[in-house]
């Protein structure tokens, strides 16, 4: 699929600071539409399975042990991602509204999350969770892995991934809804602009209300 250009951001857009997550299963187009919302909104894109990739390719000591966990279709130990993201999120300036993308992907994680957020004087104000069928995931999926040939998009692996997805991850908006933090549900089937329209639009309503 050729990418399609990234808008410029709507000067009328909301700048409020904002800590947002988006969220969904693998495939669901978490990367593709934070790139947009990072644009739009102002904010720092931070994603975990791209840190890890990085750390993989420059062969370092997380990316040794991560690479196999990953190419297999697993989670990487909560512990590690934690360590990654307090360290990422230590380094943002209080004044920078944050996105985040793959993370976090346990309960544990999510509580790890609010300590960190609270000691930064901050916390979760919105998720937007993509929602889009499984038999569509994978077949994005081994699209893509005929174009770009990510280790991980092996059929088995895709598999594992979308269990370790229902299995650990999905919960992850209960913990949200149960805190009251607003979780925005948006179709993620169609053409990427017209998924980034339901985005832009639900975090506009999220955004209006803080
Ligand atoms: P991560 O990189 O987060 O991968 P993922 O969740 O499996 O998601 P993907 O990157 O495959 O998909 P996406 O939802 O971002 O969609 P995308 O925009 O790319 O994590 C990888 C691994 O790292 C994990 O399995 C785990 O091992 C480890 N990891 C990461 N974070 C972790 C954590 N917190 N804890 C533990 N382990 C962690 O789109 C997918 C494809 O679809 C693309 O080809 C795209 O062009 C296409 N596409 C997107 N939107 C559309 C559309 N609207 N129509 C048609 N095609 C589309």
């Amino acid at each position: 699929m050729v990418a399609a250009a990234v808008p410029h951001r709507d000067p009328r857009a909301p700048r409020v600071l904002l800590i947002g997550l988006i969220f969904g299963p693998p495939g669901s187009g978490k990367g593709t539409q934070a790139a947009r919302v990072e644009k739009e909104f102002d904010m720092s894109h931070l994603s975990t399975g791209e840190i890890l990739r990085s750390e993989v390719a420059h062969g370092s000591a997380v990316g040794k042990e991560a690479a196999r966990i990953m190419a297999a279709g697993d989670l990487v130990p909560d512990e590690l991602i934690d360590r990654i993201v307090e360290s990422r999120l230590g380094r943002t300036n209080p004044t920078e509204s944050v996105l985040l993308d793959g993370f976090p992907r346990t309960t544990q994680q999510a509580k790890a999350l609010d300590l960190m957020l609270a000691e930064l004087g901050r916390r979760v104000d919105f998720v937007v969770a993509l929602d889009v069928p499984e038999g569509l995931l994978v077949d994005r999926l081994l699209h893509r892995a005929q174009v770009e040939g990510r280790a991980d998009d092996t059929r088995e692996a895709i598999m594992e991934r979308m269990h370790e997805y229902h299995a650990r991850t999905a919960p992850v908006l209960d913990h949200y809804r149960r805190a009251g933090v607003p979780v925005a549900e948006v179709e993620g089937v169609g053409e990427v602009d017209e998924v980034f329209d339901r985005v832009r639009d639900a975090i506009k309503r999220v955004a209006g209300r803080i």
